[in-house]
């Protein structure tokens, strides 16, 4: 929907999140201090954004796919309320704290995302990761990403900057790009 700015938040102490999001153009824009409450204590959250200024010609023409290829996985959207609901569930532990305990009902957040939000997974045989993002604020051109998490199996291999970067670009229609 050729947006012109992403957003996300990353907890602080999520150092791997944070390379992975500056790796990919985001940008520190804040920090939320003491936002959430922790492990016995308050934890800052910085804002992150990335706009359609910054997505440079660079950026486009860096080679994309030959990972998916090499490892064999395909990326798609979800569009099912259980499938939904499904892999909010199968991930809620690679999140931590985790996502269920975060999430008290995720029947009534995957809904929410099944009516407002996209959603896509990158899966082989089983899921190995998804995001979510809000791309549905016509006006202002702002997408959201609220969830992003891969199976710790399959993580450090770039799957996580594959599926930013499907939400990034244009393809599907709703990145910087389109
Ligand atoms: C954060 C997460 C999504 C990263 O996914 P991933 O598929 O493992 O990341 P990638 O393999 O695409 O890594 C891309 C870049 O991120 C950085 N990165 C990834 N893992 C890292 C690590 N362990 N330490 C430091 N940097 C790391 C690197 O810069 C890497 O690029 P490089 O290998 O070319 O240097 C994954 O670790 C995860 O699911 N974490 C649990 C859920 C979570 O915290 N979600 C984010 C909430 S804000």
């Amino acid at each position: 929907m050729n947006l012109n700015r992403i957003e996300l938040g990353v907890l602080e102490s999520n150092t791997r999140a944070l390379k992975l999001y500056e790796k990919v153009g985001f940008n520190r824009e804040g920090v939320k201090r003491q936002s959430i409450y922790k492990n016995g204590k308050f934890v800052d959250m910085i804002m992150m954004a990335i706009l359609k200024e910054e997505f440079t010609e660079n950026y486009k023409n860096t080679t994309k796919g030959a990972n998916s290829l090499l490892n064999l996985y395909c990326i798609f959207k979800i569009q099912a309320f259980d499938e939904i609901y499904k892999v909010l569930i199968d991930f809620s532990d690679a999140y931590t704290p985790a996502l269920a305990e975060k999430i008290p009902n995720l029947q009534d957040y995957a809904y929410k995302l099944y009516c407002n939000a996209e959603v896509f997974a990158a899966a082989d045989v089983s899921v190995l990761g998804f995001i979510t993002f809000y791309a549905n604020d016509r006006k202002s051109k702002i997408s959201y990403i609220t969830q992003i998490a891969i199976k710790p199996k399959s993580q450090n291999k770039h799957i996580g900057k594959e599926l930013l970067d499907l939400c990034i670009e244009g393809r599907e229609g709703i990145g910087l790009d389109s």
